[in-house]
């Protein structure tokens, strides 16, 4: 990389990223390599453009074996308008590697959305100061290194995360409970590659909201770029659920654009996100449609939840033989026996036989559960001793160890 087309670039070796500074303005580009000093000597580009195209001149002497740098770009106030936006967003949904910081005139809430749409990490104000500048540079630099990192090792180009979904074809019954928990049980266990999950309700996902995490970027904002060909340019979309380190992309707040993702989309999603990640967790709808249908056909684990009421137990089997009859969910299908001890005359043993099929996985009723909703926080973080925290823990210490057992069986499979 070059500085303003001359120097080259001074990259710094204790720092996991790499730091430049695009402004169309030569004295806010200054402005922002004096501040970022640190980080060596910021290169300078008065546009995306120049940027990218110093990134593909192949410098003779780098080391080929040397593990793949991120980039933090940070763009200066000149940038912050629709043609400066539009820059942005071809950059960084096109360079995974990337991760972009603004720094604005005025902290507006439309320039914030605009920024956040272009997929800009962080913005701060010009006169936020220098401290407040490289606190951004450092968050998502720190996040893309992580990201560049799992995505570059030679490991991750041949493996293939889990896919895990919390289904039923009965409303109300507690997936998305499930969905949230489990996945954020599993990446507390820190597998290498980490722990996505995605909210697949489009029409009326709530994953973001039990989890407390803006909905940004959704589904939507990754279903519009996925056909671009950069494949794993889906982590650009997905929001970082802080007390577990769980990569979340959430349901659109609008109803209506969930018309807008087409299952082909759905399923490029999940595959990219299963190239990231070691477990891809995936809230469902309570119906099947052919996105339900073509996931359920990829997915290692349906986890298919059922509430204690005739209905639901009847909605449960009529999904077991849907599925039987497309021979789609075979020998994945674990069944959820969701508030398993509430006070109704069915019991788990008759339940069992009526679906023919084993409740491997019970989970009490517990008020804990509507508790931990109402405050916007996962129970196996909010209320971890508790009867519904422990059984979902459990579930996903089974789901790991059936996991390393088929890696075990298959070492060129799955990661453990
Ligand atoms: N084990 C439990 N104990 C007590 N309450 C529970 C339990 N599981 C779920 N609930 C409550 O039941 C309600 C429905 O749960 P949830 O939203 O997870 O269901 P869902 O199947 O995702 O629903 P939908 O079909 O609407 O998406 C929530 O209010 C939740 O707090
Ligand atoms: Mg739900």
């Amino acid at each position: 990389m070059t500085q303003d087309g001359t120097a080259a670039l001074s990259s710094p070796g204790n720092h996991r990223f790499e730091v430049v500074v695009v402004d169309p303005e030569q004295r806010n580009r200054m402005r922002m390599g004096m501040q970022l000093a640190s980080y060596g000597n910021p290169g300078s580009f008065p546009n995306a453009e120049a940027l990218i195209r110093s990134m593909d001149v192949v410098d003779p002497e780098a080391d080929p074996s040397a593990p793949p740098r991120a980039t933090v770009v940070v763009f200066g106030p000149e940038m912050a308008n629709a043609h400066g936006f539009e820059q942005i967003q071809r950059l960084t949904h096109h360079r995974p590697d990337l991760a972009a910081v603004i720094v604005v005139e005025e902290m507006t809430t439309t320039l914030l959305q605009q920024a956040m749409r272009a997929g800009v990490g962080e913005a701060v104000a010009l006169d936020g100061g220098e401290h407040a500048l490289r606190q951004a540079v450092e968050h998502v630099g720190n996040k893309a290194a992580g990201l560049v990192t799992r995505v570059g090792s030679p490991e991750a180009a041949q493996t293939r995360g889990r896919l895990i979904l919390s289904f039923s074809t009965k409303g109300g019954v507690g997936k998305s409970m499930v969905a949230t928990n489990l996945a954020v049980a599993l990446a507390r266990r820190n597998p290498p590659r980490g722990v996505s999950l995605i909210d697949c309700d489009l029409q009326f996902g709530d994953v973001g909201v039990l989890l407390g995490i803006p909905p940004t970027q959704t589904v939507v904002d990754a279903a519009a770029a996925i056909t671009f060909p950069d494949a794993d340019l889906v982590k650009v979309f997905l929001g970082l659920h802080e007390e577990s380190g769980l990569h979340v992309l959430p349901a659109p707040v609008e109803p209506s654009a969930a018309d807008q993702v087409r299952p082909e989309e759905m399923v490029a999603i999940v595959e990219s996100m299963l190239r990231l990640n070691d477990y891809v967790v995936a809230d469902m709808p309570p119906h099947f449609d052919d996105s339900v249908l073509a996931l359920l056909a990829i997915a290692d684990d349906v986890m298919l939840v059922a509430s204690m009421d005739i209905p639901s137990i009847k909605n449960v089997k009529i999904g077991i033989q849907t599925m039987d009859l497309m021979s789609i969910a075979g020998g994945k299908i674990h069944l959820v026996l969701n508030r398993a001890n509430a006070k109704v005359r069915l019991d788990v043993k008759e339940v069992e036989r009526s679906l023919g099929m084993e409740a491997e996985f019970p989970i009490p009723s517990d008020i804990a559960v509507p508790q931990s909703v109402n405050r916007g926080v996962a129970v196996v973080l909010d209320s971890p001793k508790s009867p519904a925290a422990r059984a979902i823990e459990k579930m996903a210490d089974v789901l790991i160890a059936n996991n390393a057992a088929l890696t075990a069986a298959d070492p060129n499979g799955r990661p453990g």
